[in-house]
Protein backbone atom coordinates (compact mmCIF):
# COMPACT_ATOMS: atom_id res chain seq x y z
CA UNK A 1 0.00 0.00 0.00
CA UNK A 2 0.93 3.40 -0.92
CA UNK A 3 1.77 6.02 2.81
CA UNK A 4 3.57 8.93 3.49
CA UNK A 5 6.85 8.23 5.51
CA UNK A 6 9.29 9.95 7.63
CA UNK A 7 12.64 8.80 7.28
CA UNK A 8 14.74 11.33 9.22
CA UNK A 9 14.13 14.19 11.53
CA UNK A 10 14.07 17.26 10.38
CA UNK A 11 12.37 15.54 7.05
CA UNK A 12 9.87 15.46 4.89
CA UNK A 13 7.45 12.58 4.32
CA UNK A 14 8.00 10.48 1.29
CA UNK A 15 5.52 8.44 -0.49
CA UNK A 16 6.56 4.90 -0.56
CA UNK A 17 4.47 1.76 -1.27
CA UNK A 18 5.05 -0.52 2.04
CA UNK A 19 3.75 -4.10 3.20
CA UNK A 20 0.74 -4.17 5.56
CA UNK A 21 0.15 -7.51 7.47
CA UNK A 22 -3.18 -9.37 8.47
CA UNK A 23 -4.78 -8.22 11.64
CA UNK A 24 -3.80 -9.83 14.67
CA UNK A 25 -6.86 -11.59 16.93
CA UNK A 26 -7.26 -8.10 18.60
CA UNK A 27 -6.61 -6.11 15.39
CA UNK A 28 -8.71 -4.72 12.28
CA UNK A 29 -7.75 -3.05 9.13
CA UNK A 30 -9.03 -0.55 7.69
CA UNK A 31 -9.26 1.31 3.94
CA UNK A 32 -8.60 4.66 4.88
CA UNK A 33 -11.11 7.65 3.39
CA UNK A 34 -9.71 10.81 4.75
CA UNK A 35 -6.95 11.84 6.99
CA UNK A 36 -6.65 15.45 8.64
CA UNK A 37 -3.47 17.51 8.57
CA UNK A 38 -2.90 18.18 12.09
CA UNK A 39 0.09 20.35 13.21
CA UNK A 40 1.21 17.61 15.61
CA UNK A 41 2.62 15.79 12.75
CA UNK A 42 4.51 18.98 11.66
CA UNK A 43 6.43 19.27 14.86
CA UNK A 44 7.58 15.52 14.58
CA UNK A 45 8.82 16.24 11.09
CA UNK A 46 10.35 19.48 12.21
CA UNK A 47 12.12 17.18 14.89
CA UNK A 48 11.01 19.63 17.74
CA UNK A 49 9.53 15.81 19.64
CA UNK A 50 11.41 12.61 18.89
CA UNK A 51 9.72 9.32 17.50
CA UNK A 52 10.51 5.84 16.41
CA UNK A 53 11.77 5.89 12.59
CA UNK A 54 11.08 5.21 9.82
CA UNK A 55 7.40 6.41 10.45
CA UNK A 56 3.74 6.95 8.81
CA UNK A 57 2.74 9.36 10.03
CA UNK A 58 -1.15 10.74 10.80
CA UNK A 59 -3.29 10.07 13.29
CA UNK A 60 -6.22 12.20 12.34
CA UNK A 61 -8.11 9.21 10.14
CA UNK A 62 -11.46 7.56 9.00
CA UNK A 63 -12.28 4.60 7.17
CA UNK A 64 -14.17 1.84 6.61
CA UNK A 65 -13.47 -1.49 8.43
CA UNK A 66 -11.59 -3.75 5.77
CA UNK A 67 -10.86 -7.59 8.00
CA UNK A 68 -10.87 -8.21 11.55
CA UNK A 69 -8.76 -10.50 13.86
CA UNK A 70 -10.93 -13.52 15.45
CA UNK A 71 -11.48 -11.52 18.84
CA UNK A 72 -12.58 -8.55 17.26
CA UNK A 73 -16.31 -8.16 18.46
CA UNK A 74 -17.24 -4.77 17.98
CA UNK A 75 -16.85 -4.05 14.73
CA UNK A 76 -17.21 -6.39 11.34
CA UNK A 77 -16.25 -5.49 7.67
CA UNK A 78 -17.74 -2.49 6.22
CA UNK A 79 -18.56 -0.45 9.16
CA UNK A 80 -17.49 3.02 9.26
CA UNK A 81 -15.41 4.01 12.14
CA UNK A 82 -13.06 6.96 13.60
CA UNK A 83 -9.87 6.44 14.66
CA UNK A 84 -8.41 7.93 18.25
CA UNK A 85 -4.75 8.06 19.48
CA UNK A 86 -6.42 7.84 23.08
CA UNK A 87 -6.24 3.38 22.37
CA UNK A 88 -7.27 2.45 26.28
CA UNK A 89 -6.63 -0.94 27.55
CA UNK A 90 -9.69 -0.98 29.27
CA UNK A 91 -7.62 -2.83 32.59
CA UNK A 92 -4.93 -0.20 33.96
CA UNK A 93 -5.91 2.50 37.08
CA UNK A 94 -6.67 5.41 34.15
CA UNK A 95 -8.85 3.30 32.56
CA UNK A 96 -10.99 1.96 35.15
CA UNK A 97 -11.06 5.82 36.83
CA UNK A 98 -12.81 7.28 33.66
CA UNK A 99 -9.68 8.67 32.58
CA UNK A 100 -8.97 6.00 29.33
CA UNK A 101 -7.44 8.84 27.18
CA UNK A 102 -4.46 8.98 30.10
CA UNK A 103 -4.39 4.94 29.45
CA UNK A 104 -0.78 3.61 31.04
CA UNK A 105 -0.29 0.44 29.91
CA UNK A 106 0.31 1.12 25.58
CA UNK A 107 2.05 -2.41 25.70
CA UNK A 108 -1.73 -4.26 26.27
CA UNK A 109 -2.93 -2.59 22.93
CA UNK A 110 0.44 -3.02 21.61
CA UNK A 111 1.71 -6.11 18.97
CA UNK A 112 4.25 -7.83 21.70
CA UNK A 113 7.75 -7.45 21.93
CA UNK A 114 9.79 -9.12 19.33
CA UNK A 115 6.79 -10.55 17.00
CA UNK A 116 6.22 -9.31 13.21
CA UNK A 117 5.56 -5.64 12.36
CA UNK A 118 2.55 -4.46 11.15
CA UNK A 119 3.91 -2.31 8.71
CA UNK A 120 7.52 -3.13 6.82
CA UNK A 121 9.46 -2.04 4.12
CA UNK A 122 10.33 -4.21 1.05
CA UNK A 123 13.65 -4.70 2.05
CA UNK A 124 11.99 -5.79 5.46
CA UNK A 125 12.79 -3.34 7.91
CA UNK A 126 9.96 -2.46 10.17
CA UNK A 127 7.84 0.89 9.95
CA UNK A 128 6.80 2.73 12.86
CA UNK A 129 3.19 3.69 13.47
CA UNK A 130 2.78 7.08 14.34
CA UNK A 131 0.89 7.70 17.76
CA UNK A 132 0.21 3.62 16.62
CA UNK A 133 -2.04 4.22 14.36
CA UNK A 134 -0.18 6.09 10.77
CA UNK A 135 -2.69 7.44 9.52
CA UNK A 136 -1.12 8.63 5.91
CA UNK A 137 -1.46 5.79 4.42
CA UNK A 138 -4.29 3.52 1.72
CA UNK A 139 -4.81 1.31 5.35
CA UNK A 140 -4.71 0.95 8.81
CA UNK A 141 -3.64 -1.88 11.04
CA UNK A 142 -4.39 -0.92 14.12
CA UNK A 143 -5.94 -2.45 17.84
CA UNK A 144 -9.51 -2.17 17.97
CA UNK A 145 -9.72 -0.04 21.37
CA UNK A 146 -8.23 2.59 18.51
CA UNK A 147 -11.78 2.88 16.74
CA UNK A 148 -15.42 3.97 17.23
CA UNK A 149 -18.19 3.17 14.67
CA UNK A 150 -19.89 5.77 13.11
CA UNK A 151 -23.23 6.15 11.04
CA UNK A 152 -22.40 5.49 7.54
CA UNK A 153 -24.54 8.91 7.20
CA UNK A 154 -21.36 10.62 8.25
CA UNK A 155 -18.92 11.57 5.24
CA UNK A 156 -16.17 10.30 6.14
CA UNK A 157 -13.62 13.32 4.68
CA UNK A 158 -15.73 15.10 7.82
CA UNK A 159 -15.29 12.59 10.09
CA UNK A 160 -11.80 12.17 9.86
CA UNK A 161 -11.25 15.94 11.44
CA UNK A 162 -13.39 14.49 14.79
CA UNK A 163 -10.27 11.95 14.70
CA UNK A 164 -7.84 14.55 16.65
CA UNK A 165 -8.61 18.26 15.87
CA UNK A 166 -12.30 18.22 16.62
CA UNK A 167 -12.22 16.02 19.80
CA UNK A 168 -9.33 17.29 20.74
CA UNK A 169 -10.15 21.47 20.99
CA UNK A 170 -14.22 20.73 21.89
CA UNK A 171 -12.87 18.13 24.82
CA UNK A 172 -10.63 20.64 25.93
CA UNK A 173 -13.45 23.28 26.59
CA UNK A 174 -16.13 20.53 27.56
CA UNK A 175 -13.99 17.88 29.53
CA UNK A 176 -11.01 19.31 30.48
CA UNK A 177 -11.50 23.03 31.28
CA UNK A 178 -16.21 21.85 31.93
CA UNK A 179 -16.70 25.51 30.57
CA UNK A 180 -20.34 26.48 32.13
CA UNK A 181 -23.38 28.77 30.02
CA UNK A 182 -22.53 32.24 30.44
CA UNK A 183 -18.60 32.19 30.94
CA UNK A 184 -16.03 34.35 29.21
CA UNK A 185 -13.42 32.48 27.33
CA UNK A 186 -10.40 33.37 25.35
CA UNK A 187 -9.00 31.11 22.38
CA UNK A 188 -5.71 32.15 21.15
CA UNK A 189 -4.39 30.56 17.91
CA UNK A 190 -7.64 29.46 15.47
CA UNK A 191 -6.15 26.90 13.57
CA UNK A 192 -8.34 23.61 13.41
CA UNK A 193 -8.06 22.68 16.97
CA UNK A 194 -8.56 26.40 18.15
CA UNK A 195 -11.44 26.59 16.10
CA UNK A 196 -12.92 23.36 17.86
CA UNK A 197 -12.27 24.50 20.78
CA UNK A 198 -14.29 28.37 19.74
CA UNK A 199 -16.98 25.97 18.64
CA UNK A 200 -17.21 24.66 21.33
CA UNK A 201 -17.58 27.93 23.62
CA UNK A 202 -20.43 28.71 21.40
CA UNK A 203 -22.37 25.25 21.98
CA UNK A 204 -21.59 25.44 25.77
CA UNK A 205 -23.67 28.78 26.37
CA UNK A 206 -20.52 30.75 26.82
CA UNK A 207 -21.41 34.48 26.31
CA UNK A 208 -17.73 36.09 25.01
CA UNK A 209 -15.85 34.11 22.75
CA UNK A 210 -12.20 36.56 22.40
CA UNK A 211 -10.31 34.89 19.10
CA UNK A 212 -6.51 35.66 19.12
CA UNK A 213 -4.28 34.95 16.26
CA UNK A 214 -2.18 36.33 13.64
CA UNK A 215 -4.05 36.26 10.37
CA UNK A 216 -7.22 38.03 9.35
CA UNK A 217 -8.33 35.42 7.64
CA UNK A 218 -8.53 32.74 10.28
CA UNK A 219 -10.35 35.36 12.58
CA UNK A 220 -12.88 35.66 9.72
CA UNK A 221 -13.31 32.31 9.62
CA UNK A 222 -13.58 32.22 14.06
CA UNK A 223 -15.64 34.94 13.74
CA UNK A 224 -18.29 32.83 11.65
CA UNK A 225 -17.74 30.02 13.77
CA UNK A 226 -18.87 31.63 17.32
CA UNK A 227 -16.29 34.15 17.81
CA UNK A 228 -17.63 37.19 19.42
CA UNK A 229 -14.74 39.61 19.71
CA UNK A 230 -11.29 39.09 17.52
CA UNK A 231 -7.96 40.16 18.07
CA UNK A 232 -5.27 40.52 15.65
CA UNK A 233 -1.94 39.69 17.39
CA UNK A 234 0.64 41.11 15.07
CA UNK A 235 -1.45 44.54 15.16
CA UNK A 236 -1.82 45.47 19.16
CA UNK A 237 1.16 46.39 21.31
CA UNK A 238 -0.09 43.67 23.88
CA UNK A 239 -2.28 40.70 23.52
CA UNK A 240 -2.65 40.18 27.37
CA UNK A 241 -4.17 44.10 27.92
CA UNK A 242 -6.39 44.01 24.80
CA UNK A 243 -7.95 40.49 26.26
CA UNK A 244 -7.82 42.06 29.56
CA UNK A 245 -9.74 45.33 28.05
CA UNK A 246 -12.34 43.36 26.64
CA UNK A 247 -13.28 40.77 29.35
CA UNK A 248 -13.82 43.63 31.99
CA UNK A 249 -10.94 42.72 33.41
CA UNK A 250 -9.50 38.65 32.22
CA UNK A 251 -11.56 36.23 31.05
CA UNK A 252 -12.38 33.07 32.89
CA UNK A 253 -11.73 30.52 30.93
CA UNK A 254 -8.69 31.04 28.68
CA UNK A 255 -7.26 28.37 25.68
CA UNK A 256 -3.49 28.18 24.12
CA UNK A 257 -3.98 26.19 21.08
CA UNK A 258 -0.42 26.50 18.92
CA UNK A 259 2.60 25.64 21.23
CA UNK A 260 4.38 28.79 22.19
CA UNK A 261 6.01 29.66 25.39
CA UNK A 262 4.16 33.34 24.54
CA UNK A 263 1.37 32.65 24.08
CA UNK A 264 1.11 29.93 26.68
CA UNK A 265 2.23 32.41 29.36
CA UNK A 266 -0.51 35.15 27.72
CA UNK A 267 -3.32 32.63 28.17
CA UNK A 268 -2.40 32.49 32.19
CA UNK A 269 -1.81 36.60 32.26
CA UNK A 270 -5.16 37.36 30.59
CA UNK A 271 -7.35 35.26 33.12
CA UNK A 272 -9.08 37.46 35.84
CA UNK A 273 -9.42 36.07 39.73
CA UNK A 274 -10.47 32.32 39.86
CA UNK A 275 -9.72 31.59 35.70
CA UNK A 276 -8.19 28.70 34.02
CA UNK A 277 -6.14 28.82 31.46
CA UNK A 278 -6.05 25.38 29.45
CA UNK A 279 -2.71 24.78 27.32
CA UNK A 280 -3.62 22.28 24.55
CA UNK A 281 -0.78 23.42 22.09
CA UNK A 282 2.38 21.22 22.11
CA UNK A 283 4.79 23.25 23.71
CA UNK A 284 8.47 21.76 22.75
CA UNK A 285 9.80 19.47 25.37
CA UNK A 286 13.04 21.11 26.91
CA UNK A 287 10.99 24.55 27.17
CA UNK A 288 9.73 25.84 30.67
CA UNK A 289 6.99 28.31 31.00
CA UNK A 290 6.97 30.60 33.85
CA UNK A 291 3.94 32.39 35.47
CA UNK A 292 4.29 34.66 38.60
CA UNK A 293 3.45 32.91 41.87
CA UNK A 294 1.31 35.67 43.61
CA UNK A 295 -1.14 34.99 40.66
CA UNK A 296 -1.72 31.53 41.98
CA UNK A 297 -2.94 33.62 45.34
CA UNK A 298 -5.67 34.72 43.28
CA UNK A 299 -6.78 31.07 42.68
CA UNK A 300 -5.79 31.34 38.72
CA UNK A 301 -4.97 28.21 36.96
CA UNK A 302 -2.62 26.58 34.54
CA UNK A 303 -3.46 23.06 33.02
CA UNK A 304 -2.70 20.96 29.83
CA UNK A 305 -5.22 18.80 27.94
CA UNK A 306 -4.35 15.67 26.35
CA UNK A 307 -6.37 14.94 23.69
CA UNK A 308 -9.30 16.68 25.05
CA UNK A 309 -9.50 14.48 28.25
CA UNK A 310 -11.81 12.17 25.82
CA UNK A 311 -14.04 9.36 26.09
CA UNK A 312 -14.01 9.13 22.07
CA UNK A 313 -16.32 5.82 21.84
CA UNK A 314 -19.00 8.20 23.06
CA UNK A 315 -18.04 12.16 22.48
CA UNK A 316 -17.01 11.04 18.45
CA UNK A 317 -20.69 9.83 17.90
CA UNK A 318 -22.18 13.06 19.83
CA UNK A 319 -19.66 15.34 17.85
CA UNK A 320 -21.24 13.24 14.37
CA UNK A 321 -24.60 13.84 15.51
CA UNK A 322 -24.14 17.71 16.42
CA UNK A 323 -22.02 17.78 12.81
CA UNK A 324 -25.55 16.09 11.43
CA UNK A 325 -27.62 18.17 13.14
CA UNK A 326 -25.65 21.59 11.79
CA UNK A 327 -24.36 23.02 15.24
CA UNK A 328 -20.61 21.53 14.51
CA UNK A 329 -19.50 23.60 11.36
CA UNK A 330 -16.88 21.25 9.70
CA UNK A 331 -17.32 22.17 6.33
CA UNK A 332 -16.21 25.65 7.11
CA UNK A 333 -12.81 24.51 8.49
CA UNK A 334 -11.50 22.62 5.41
CA UNK A 335 -9.24 24.69 3.26
CA UNK A 336 -8.06 22.65 1.08
CA UNK A 337 -8.94 18.78 -0.25
CA UNK A 338 -5.62 16.76 -1.16
CA UNK A 339 -3.90 13.47 -2.60
CA UNK A 340 -1.17 11.60 -0.46
CA UNK A 341 0.88 13.01 -3.26
CA UNK A 342 0.37 16.61 -2.09
CA UNK A 343 1.55 16.51 1.50
CA UNK A 344 4.60 17.98 1.72
CA UNK A 345 2.80 21.44 -0.20
CA UNK A 346 0.00 20.85 2.55
CA UNK A 347 2.78 20.98 5.55
CA UNK A 348 4.40 23.90 4.01
CA UNK A 349 0.87 26.01 3.54
CA UNK A 350 -0.13 25.14 7.18
CA UNK A 351 3.81 26.22 8.15
CA UNK A 352 3.03 29.38 6.54
CA UNK A 353 -0.21 30.38 8.46
CA UNK A 354 -2.48 29.89 5.17
CA UNK A 355 -5.28 27.45 5.97
CA UNK A 356 -7.32 26.43 8.53
CA UNK A 357 -7.60 22.33 8.35
CA UNK A 358 -6.84 20.31 5.14
CA UNK A 359 -7.78 16.87 4.75
CA UNK A 360 -6.00 14.11 2.41
CA UNK A 361 -8.81 12.18 0.37
CA UNK A 362 -8.79 8.11 -0.57
CA UNK A 363 -10.36 6.54 -3.85
N1 LIG B 1 -3.06 18.46 23.53
C1 LIG B 1 -3.31 17.59 22.56
O1 LIG B 1 -3.73 16.46 22.81
C2 LIG B 1 -3.14 18.03 21.13
C3 LIG B 1 -3.80 17.33 20.10
C4 LIG B 1 -3.67 17.81 18.80
C5 LIG B 1 -2.89 18.93 18.52
N2 LIG B 1 -2.23 19.56 19.54
C6 LIG B 1 -1.41 20.76 19.31
O2 LIG B 1 -2.26 21.89 19.17
C7 LIG B 1 -1.51 22.92 18.48
C8 LIG B 1 -2.38 23.52 17.38
O3 LIG B 1 -2.57 22.56 16.35
P1 LIG B 1 -3.34 22.95 14.99
O4 LIG B 1 -3.36 21.73 14.16
O5 LIG B 1 -4.60 23.66 15.31
O6 LIG B 1 -2.28 24.00 14.36
P2 LIG B 1 -2.49 25.11 13.23
O7 LIG B 1 -1.15 25.36 12.64
O8 LIG B 1 -3.63 24.74 12.34
O9 LIG B 1 -2.98 26.43 14.04
C9 LIG B 1 -2.13 27.28 14.77
C10 LIG B 1 -2.73 28.69 14.69
O10 LIG B 1 -1.97 29.56 15.53
C11 LIG B 1 -1.81 30.82 14.87
N3 LIG B 1 -0.62 31.48 15.45
C12 LIG B 1 0.69 31.18 15.24
N4 LIG B 1 1.48 31.98 16.00
C13 LIG B 1 0.64 32.78 16.71
C14 LIG B 1 0.86 33.82 17.69
N5 LIG B 1 2.09 34.15 18.11
N6 LIG B 1 -0.23 34.40 18.23
C15 LIG B 1 -1.50 34.08 17.84
N7 LIG B 1 -1.74 33.11 16.92
C16 LIG B 1 -0.69 32.48 16.37
C17 LIG B 1 -1.69 30.45 13.40
O11 LIG B 1 -2.00 31.55 12.55
C18 LIG B 1 -2.71 29.31 13.29
O12 LIG B 1 -4.00 29.80 12.96
C19 LIG B 1 -0.24 22.26 17.99
O13 LIG B 1 0.81 22.54 18.90
C20 LIG B 1 -0.58 20.78 18.05
O14 LIG B 1 0.54 19.95 18.16
C21 LIG B 1 -2.35 19.12 20.83
ZN1 LIG C 1 -3.53 15.85 16.15
ZN1 LIG D 1 -5.47 1.58 30.36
Amino acid sequence: MKAAVLNAQPGPLEIEDILIDKPGPDEVLLQVKGAGLCHSDLHFMEGLFRTKLPAVLGHESAGIVEAVGENVRYVKPGDHVICCTSIFCGQCRQCLSGHPYRCTNPAATSRPRGSASRLTKHDGTAVDQFARLGGFGEQMLIHQNGVVKITPDMPLDRAALIGCGITTGMGAVFRTAQVPPGASVCVIGAGGIGLAAIQAARIAGAVQVIVVDVSDEKLEVARQLGGTHVVNASKVDNVVEAVRELSDGGVEYSFEAIGLKATSEQAFNMLGVGGTATVIGMVPSTQKLEIRGIDLLAEKKLQGSMMGSNQFRTDMPNMVSMYLDGRLKLDEMVSATLKLEQINEGYAAMKRGEVTRQVIVFD
